[in-house]
């Protein structure tokens, strides 16, 4: 073999090649990321979030024997109108508790502290006294502490407590009214203090998988999540930020429930605490197409509004904590200092059509106007059946997108066999972004396939200016989606193969790239029988014409045409003694095409693997 290093060709690899990209998707968010171990604290959820939901989910009601209680949900002089369910608890004799059953229980730690907070109000009767308690597996009390209600106006309470001895991991929260009266209860948390360098809301042991993934940046909150299942689901940045009790809880279109209490204020401190670059994604004001009524854009008359909102959210991250409106909303926050985004994403797996193009382009043309540093991050369209994002790639250059999102999820057999799938990318065009990215299954091979494609990424890491695995996570029993990276329960995570690579790649990065050519014989396993088989891989769209093989022996087979829906011909020629010339016109290509030759044997297995060849329209 010779191998030939080109230094005329070297290429700067981007700095923010390897980021995360997190979404809102099997229970990742309430339940995962955010710490509270409370679920429907607010008694928000509804037939919305699923049918076997209600207001009253996850809570029971304990009347001891001789007591009696009412519990309802109300919604009247509610604490904050955006999320208006209330419990109403009437306490005809006591004691009658509430118990919040959390997540498939509820984890507590010896020597840990837990913040609980509540809003609450006493609506008859004298102040009531509220003990409450964190409960073990077998219903001991692990910790205790007791409250006195007074006010007939809404209250904020907070309490902590310390589990001294005993821990649990099928425990409860349980709020004792101990004497007769009608309380109301609202927006009930309880959190562990701990943290991950100081963020709060936050479970630490999953920032800290993160942390460790040392990611450049990172893109959120979706994915579909983005753009939501029609208008009244779309997600809206600037109603996540602020009091809690005030941000709008929404359904999560991967079939639970959204509280936000990790909204875009805190995804921005996430980032920050983990070292990566903040890469928001917005709607390009259309809904997504995967719904009966299919996309719907934002009527025109509310797009100013709507383009507003995006430049509010640049305002937010970066503008002047005195001089701008957002900034000092950021400001009054916490946070003073700007935010330093370089990255805004529009769009998500639109689908590109006149309607998206109309929308995406106000959007960016506001953009441009009013930050020409912000770099615009667009997409190319949906999940590919086909791989085709032509329509997508065509918008991007007119338009001059500087980064596109591309997404691939695909058998570790497609992304060994398609390692050369960003060579010939376009270097005058925009630059791409695999914004989700996966090999189907958490085997070793998976995580080989994706670090074997990795490093050809890296390669072409002039062209390819950011890459993420997706999703990111799944809490074990609530998956929406497999493989993941970073798979978690109430305790701990389990960190599949492809976590490793990721982490390996980021932790050795290369900012400069030499390619280097081989050259020598692509011998043939002659000790294995071999059959030809022609692969025409996910991207093409290529007709043959007159496709003959013919060994070197004078054997021939002529199969005719062959259109590219067919992928994969068997031609059942045994080679394995022989060499064979492959003949074929290419009749008609569309996008970015490659075919391969691939001799294996009967069963499947692939010995040799040769390009025929590969190109751009
Ligand atoms: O990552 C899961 C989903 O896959 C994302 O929401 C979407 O962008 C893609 O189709």
């Amino acid at each position: 073999l010779t191998a030939t290093l080109n230094k005329a060709g070297v290429r700067n690899i981007s700095t923010d090649l390897w980021g995360i990209f997190f979404e809102d998707i099997s229970y990742s968010g309430d339940g995962g990321l955010n710490a509270d171990l409370v679920q429907n604290g607010a008694f928000e959820y509804n037939r919305a979030d699923s049918a076997d939901w209600s207001n009253y989910s996850f809570w029971r009601k304990i009347v001891p024997e001789g007591s009696f209680a009412a519990f309802d949900v109300l919604t009247d002089d509610p604490v904050a109108c955006e999320n208006p369910h209330y419990a109403a608890i009437e306490v005809g004799q006591a004691p009658v508790a509430l118990e919040n059953v959390g997540w498939d229980g509820m984890v507590f730690r010896t020597g840990e502290t837990y913040d609980f907070s509540a809003w609450m109000r006493i609506t008859s009767g004298s102040p009531m006294p509220v003990a409450i308690a964190l409960l073990g597996d077998d219903g001991d009390v692990l910790a205790e502490t007791t409250v006195t209600i007074g006010n007939t106006v809404w209250n904020s309470i907070e309490a902590s407590l310390n589990v001294a001895a005993g821990a649990a991991t099928q425990g409860a929260l349980r709020l004792t009214f101990a004497q007769p009266g009608t309380v109301d209860l609202d927006f009930v948390t309880l959190e562990p203090h701990t943290t991950y360098k100081g963020l709060k809301h936050f479970r630490p042991d999953l920032v800290e998988a993160l942390a460790e993934l040392h990611p450049r940046f990172m893109r959120f909150p979706g994915g579909c999540i983005t753009h939501g299942l029609g208008m009244d689901n779309m997600y809206h940045w600037d109603r996540t930020i602020g009091e809690v009790e005030h941000r709008p809880h929404n359904f999560n279109l991967w079939g639970y429930h959204q509280s936000f209490r990790i909204g875009y204020y805190e995804y921005l401190r996430l980032c920050e605490t983990i070292g990566a670059k903040p890469l928001p994604v917005l709607p390009a004001g259309v809904s997504c197409q995967n719904t009966s009524q299919g996309p719907v854009p934002i009527a025109q008359k509310d797009m100013p509004a709507y383009i507003d909102e995006v430049l509010h959210l640049i305002e937010f991250c970066n503008g002047d904590a005195t001089a701008t409106e957002w900034g000092a909303k950021r400001a009054a926050m916490g946070h003073p200092e700007p935010f330093g985004l370089e990255y805004l994403g529009i769009g998500n797996e639109d689908l590109i059509d006149p309607v998206f193009r109309n929308r995406f382009q106000q959007i960016f043309d506001a953009v441009k106007a009013a930050y020409p540093d912000i770099v615009v991050v667009g997409t190319v369209g949906p999940a590919p059946s086909g791989q085709d994002y032509e329509e997508g790639w065509k918008y991007a250059r007119e338009a001059n997108v500087p980064i596109v999102d591309e997404h691939s999820y695909q058998s570790s057999s497609w992304w060994f066999h398609n390692l050369d799938h960003y060579d010939d990318a376009d270097r005058k065009g925009p630059k791409i972004y695999l914004g989700e990215y996966g090999s189907w299954n958490t085997q070793l091979i998976n995580g080989l396939s994706e670090a074997a494609f990795m490093g050809r990424m890296e390669l072409n890491g002039d062209a390819v200016a950011m890459a993420s695995y997706a999703p990111l996570f799944a809490k074990n029993g609530h998956h929406s989606w497999n493989p993941d990276l970073i798979y978690f329960d109430n305790e701990r995570t389990y960190l599949p193969y492809s976590y490793w690579v990721q982490r390996m790649y980021a932790t050795t990065t290369a900012d400069t790239a030499w390619p280097v050519t081989l050259e020598g014989p692509t011998a043939l396993r002659r000790d294995l029988p071999n059959t030809v088989r022609l692969l025409i891989d996910g991207n093409a769209k290529a007709d043959l014409k007159d496709l003959t093989v013919t060994t070197t022996a004078g054997k021939r087979i002529q199969l005719g045409d062959v259109r590219y829906d067919a992928r994969r011909i068997d031609t059942g020629l045994d080679i394995s003694a022989d060499g064979y010339t492959i003949d074929a016109t290419v009749v008609y290509y569309e996008g970015r095409w490659g075919m391969q030759l691939i001799s294996g044997d009967v069963d499947g297995r692939n010995h040799n693997v040769v390009s025929l060849g590969r190109g751009h329209s």
